[in-house]
């Protein structure tokens, strides 16, 4: 049988293949560094395979009449990240004691460098967060967006926002002052007349039968280590569901009738 002829070899193989719309192999510094990143980009998704996750997460069809209103979840996931963000560097300097606490945050706001700047973020970021999260709770309501198949993305929600809300209650305690002492003792009261769990609840916020030193270490805890964490699982399990089911249309939308139906409406009217 007669051999094929082989075909002749690249004549540089070591080069990456030519890219649509692209020069031949990267020029110049910022060819180089492009190439740089998207061959680091591909070194990771070859073994991770996450750009189809991200692509689907991020790539979604909207409904017709998507507006501004749609904007506010994801405005309170980043009120949370500047939170989070803000805390860390709190953090870094807070004394969770109750007879350094107080002292600890007029060192933050008056000798830490940018420290009332970040400090103040995080104050007035608490009220921003909860103030989004309502407006969201709101959008979600108002354009029917609980109904089927949504239902556990609204209570998903409504964990969150309890969580929110515990996020704020602890927090208030920490600058240890007698404003927070004193409001947070109210707070804590209150929670213990509620109805069987409350004096179990108001117990386990003081740490004990009184209020002492020991509150603050629990609310500390509460405030930095357990809810957050919680919060940050169930956000992505929540927008997982939103990716997954999609965002509903405003309420004014009506669905339009594929052609197919429309035509056969014309049929049967006539
Ligand atoms: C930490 C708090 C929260 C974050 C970060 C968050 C984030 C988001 C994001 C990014 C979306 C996509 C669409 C949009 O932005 O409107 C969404 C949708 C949704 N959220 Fe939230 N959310 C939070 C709290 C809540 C609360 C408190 C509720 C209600 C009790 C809720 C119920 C819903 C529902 C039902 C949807 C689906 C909306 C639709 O299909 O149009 N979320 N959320």
């Amino acid at each position: 049988m007669p051999k094929l002829k082989l075909p002749a070899p690249p004549s540089n193989p070591l080069t990456s293949p030519k890219r649509p719309g692209k020069e031949y192999g990267p020029s110049g510094p910022l060819g180089h560094a492009e190439e740089a990143g998207v061959t680091a980009v591909d070194w990771i998704d070859e073994r991770t395979s996450l750009s189809g996750g991200l692509r689907w997460g991020m790539f979604r069809k909207v409904p017709k009449g998507t507006n501004w209103f749609y904007t506010l979840g994801s405005s309170t996931m980043f009120a949370f990240l500047s939170q989070a963000v803000t805390g860390v560097f709190l953090a870094m300097y807070y004394d969770p004691s109750a007879t350094r606490a107080y002292a600890s945050i007029q060192y933050i706001n008056n000798e830490v460098f940018l420290g009332e700047f970040v400090h103040g973020m995080h104050r007035w970021g608490s009220s921003v967060m909860v103030i989004l999260i309502f407006l969201h709770m709101g959008r979600t309501f108002f354009f029917g967006a609980y109904k089927y198949p949504r239902e556990l993305n609204w209570v998903i929600g409504v964990a969150l926002l309890v969580m929110t809300m515990t996020m704020s209650f602890s927090g208030y305690l920490l600058p240890f002052d007698q404003r927070s002492y004193w409001a947070t003792i109210v707070g804590v009261n209150i929670n213990g007349t509620g109805p069987l769990v409350g004096p179990y609840l108001s117990e386990f916020l003081r740490a004990g039968p009184y209020f002492g030193a020991t509150t603050l270490s629990r609310f500390y805890a509460i405030h930095m280590l357990m809810v957050p964490g919680a919060i940050a699982a169930l956000m992505g399990f929540h927008l997982y569901l939103v990716a997954k089911l999609g965002t509903t249309a405003p309420p004014w939308v009506k669905a339009e009738a594929p052609e197919k139906l429309r035509e056969d409406k014309v049929t049967v009217d006539q």
